[in-house]
């Protein structure tokens, strides 16, 4: 965890201080209730999920990144849980979560299939996923993400890797990102948004 805890010693709020922009458009999507944002960083989506009335448990292995977080969630007037934990032994509570968002969680292959079977058991029936994360195209641009192909898994394998969820949104696109300093531009996307059966 040293490289996010340097990065998010830095001055200023990596990726910016608002949401990002799938999670925006799309929160209406997302049942009220308990919400586990997982690889939250700096608090961004946590604290625009609890100014929209969402009790939120911010999730990452960065201890830095989730004081930062809780500093904007006091700035912005609201409150949200955080917990410091490697998603690598994390365990998610089964049939709890009303919503479970990963944005731009980037873990390697064995950890992030672990993950999404966990975090599709970790929804009640009937609640929310909502992914957004650089897919492989993303290679090809320099306007963030990571490097290694793993680390960028494909709509196919994501899809894969989150059954038991019913997809109203999963598609790769290509979008312009501008959040923060770290994304910025052009990028390819990979986009979920699922629903575990009843
Ligand atoms: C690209 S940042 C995204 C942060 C945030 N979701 C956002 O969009 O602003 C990726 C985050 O994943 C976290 N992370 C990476 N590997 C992790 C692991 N094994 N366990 C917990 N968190 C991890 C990092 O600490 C970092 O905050």
């Amino acid at each position: 965890m040293n490289f996010w805890n340097e990065r998010y010693g830095n001055p200023g709020q990596s990726y910016g201080t608002e949401p990002n922009d799938f999670l925006r458009l799309n929160f209406a999507s997302l049942p009220k209730g308990r919400i586990l944002s997982l690889c939250e960083g700096e608090g961004r989506n946590a604290v625009f999920l609890a100014r929209n009335g969402y009790e939120v448990l911010a999730v990452d292995g960065s201890h830095v990144g989730l004081q930062n977080a809780e500093k904007l969630a006091i700035q912005q007037g609201v409150t949200i849980k955080t917990e410091v934990a490697d998603l690598a032994d994390y365990k998610i509570q089964p049939d709890y979560w009303d919503a479970v968002v990963l944005i731009f969680a980037h873990l390697p292959g064995l950890i992030r299939k672990r993950i999404h079977q966990q975090a599709v058991l970790g929804l009640r029936a009937g609640g929310v996923l909502l992914l957004e994360s650089f897919g492989p195209g993303q290679l090809a641009y320099n306007t963030g993400g990571p490097k290694q192909l793993d680390l960028l898994p494909s709509l196919e394998q994501l899809q894969s890797e989150l059954q038991g969820l019913e997809f109203a949104v999963a598609q790769e696109i290509q979008r312009d990102i501008h959040e923060g300093i770290h994304h910025t531009g052009r990028a390819d996307v990979v986009q979920i948004i699922g629903r575990r059966r009843m």
